[in-house]
C-alpha cells in the first residue's frame, strides 16, 4: 500500500525553490542516517525558522533500513509541531540511481527525488531522468536531475577530474526532461578532501586557500535558464576548528579542505537554491564523540556521546542556516 507525502504533512520542493530564488537564499539539504541526525537537523531548523530538505542516500537506506528510515522521517512533521514551530519539510532521495529506487521512494512518502544520471551518456541521462519525472509528476513529487560530474566519489563512481556542466546543454536537458531543479558541477565535490594542498594557494598566515568555484559557468547557466532552481552538491566547508578537534583526540583527517563559506553565501544569493551538506555534519559528530571518549574513557552509555554529537550537529546547522545559506527566518 502506497502513501503520499501529502498525507504526512510534507511538502515538495517546487514552492520552496521559487521563494528561495526570489529571496536570495538556499534551502539546506542535510543528510541523515539515524535518530540523532534527524533530531539535530529539525531542532536547528525550528530554532532558526528555516525550511529544510531532509535527505536519504542509497547508503543511508542500506545502513539504517529503508522502512525504518522513512518512518523516522514520517515523524518529522509531528516532531517540529512539538518543538513549537512548524517549518516546511521536504523528504528527498539523494543520488537516486534507478527508476525503481525513485519509484519506491515516491510510493512511500518522499516528496522529492534526485535521479542522478550524470555518469551516463547525455541521451541516456535524458531518457532516465524523463522517465522518473513522468512518474513523479503524476504524484506531484519534484525531481532533481544532474548535468556534469563532480570530481571525487559519487555513487561509487570515482571521477578524477571535474566535468563541469556545459551551459550549452542546460536548456535542452531541462526542457526535454521536465526536471524541477538541476544539480550542476562548478568545482564542488563530495567528502572532506575536496582539494589537494597543491591545488591551493596560501594566505599571509599560511592558511590554505582553495581555488574558487566556477561562478562564470554558474552565470552562463543562469543566463540560459533564468530563475531556474540550481542545486549544489558537495558543499561542505570542512571547518578547520572541527578538523583540529578530531585530530587532537586521535583522529587522522589529513589535508581536509572544503568550500569556503563566503563562496557558498555568494552561490546562495544566486539561482542556487538547494545546498547539500553531509560531510561537515560527519566531522562535527566525530569531533564531539572523540572528545568524550578521550576525556571520559569510563563512559559507556551511548546517550552520553551521541547526545554531545547531536548538540554539536545542531549548532553547526544553525550556523549554516544563519550565516551561510541565509535560510533562517524564511519559514
Ligand atoms: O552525496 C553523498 C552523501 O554525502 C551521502 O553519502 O552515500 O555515504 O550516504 P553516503
Ligand atoms: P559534502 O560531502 O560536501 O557534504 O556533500 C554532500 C552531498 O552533496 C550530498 O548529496
Ligand atoms: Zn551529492
Amino acid at each position: 500500500m502506497s502513501v503520499s507525502y501529502k498525507e504526512l504533512g510534507l511538502v515538495n520542493s517546487r514552492e520552496l525553490f521559487s521563494k528561495a530564488v526570489a529571496g536570495g537564499y538556499a534551502i539546506p539539504a542535510y543528510n541523515f542516517n539515524n535518530l540523532e541526525q534527524i533530531q539535530a537537523i529539525l531542532q536547528a531548523c525550528v530554532e532558526t525558522k528555516s525550511p529544510v530538505i531532509i535527505q536519504v542516500s542509497s547508503g543511508a537506506r542500506k545502513y539504517a533500513n529503508a522502512v525504518l528510515l522513512r518512518n523516522l522521517a514520517k515523524g518529522a512533521v509531528e516532531y517540529v509541531k512539538e518543538l513549537g514551530y512548524e517549518i516546511p519539510i521536504v523528504l528527498h532521495l539523494d543520488h537516486g540511481d534507478t527508476f525503481e529506487l525513485c519509484k519506491d521512494c515516491i510510493d512511500n512518502g518522499f516528496s522529492s527525488v534526485m535521479i542522478d544520471g550524470s555518469h551516463l551518456p547525455y541521451e541516456e541521462n535524458i531518457a532516465l531522468t524523463k522517465k522518473v519525472v513522468e512518474y513523479a509528476h503524476l504524484h506531484d513529487v519534484s525531481v532533481e536531475g544532474e548535468l556534469g560530474v563532480l570530481a571525487g566519489i559519487e555513487d561509487d563512481v570515482v571521477a578524477e577530474h571535474h566535468t563541469y556542466t556545459k551551459p550549452d546543454e542546460v536548456v535542452d536537458f531541462v526542457s526535454r526532461t521536465g526536471v524541477d531543479s538541476l544539480a550542476i558541477s562548478i568545482g564542488t565535490s563530495h567528502g572532506a578532501n575536496k582539494f589537494t594542498p597543491e591545488q591551493c594557494t596560501r594566505d599571509e598566515n599560511g592558511i590554505l586557500i582553495p581555488p574558487p568555484l566556477r561562478f562564470d559557468i554558474l552565470e552562463e547557466i543562469e543566463k540560459r535558464i533564468p530563475g531556474f532552481p540550481i542545486v549544489l552538491h558537495g558543499s561542505s566547508s570542512v571547518p578547520q576548528d572541527m578538523v583540529a578537534i578530531v585530530n587532537q583526540f586521535g583522529g587522522k583527517l589529513k589535508d581536509a579542505i572544503g568550500i569556503p563559506e563566503e563562496q557558498l553565501r555568494r552561490a546562495a544569493k544566486s539561482a542556487v537554491c538547494k545546498i547539500n551538506i553531509d560531510s561537515d555534519g560527519r566531522i562535527a559528530m566525530t569531533a564531539a564523540i572523540r572528545k568524550v571518549f578521550a576525556e571520559k574513557p569510563s563512559e559507556f552509555d551511548p546517550r552520553k556521546y551521541l547526545g554531545p554529537a547531536r548538540d554539536a550537529l545542531k549548532e553547526l546547522y544553525k550556523h549554516k542556516n544563519l550565516n551561510v545559506l541565509g535560510s533562517a527566518g524564511a519559514a
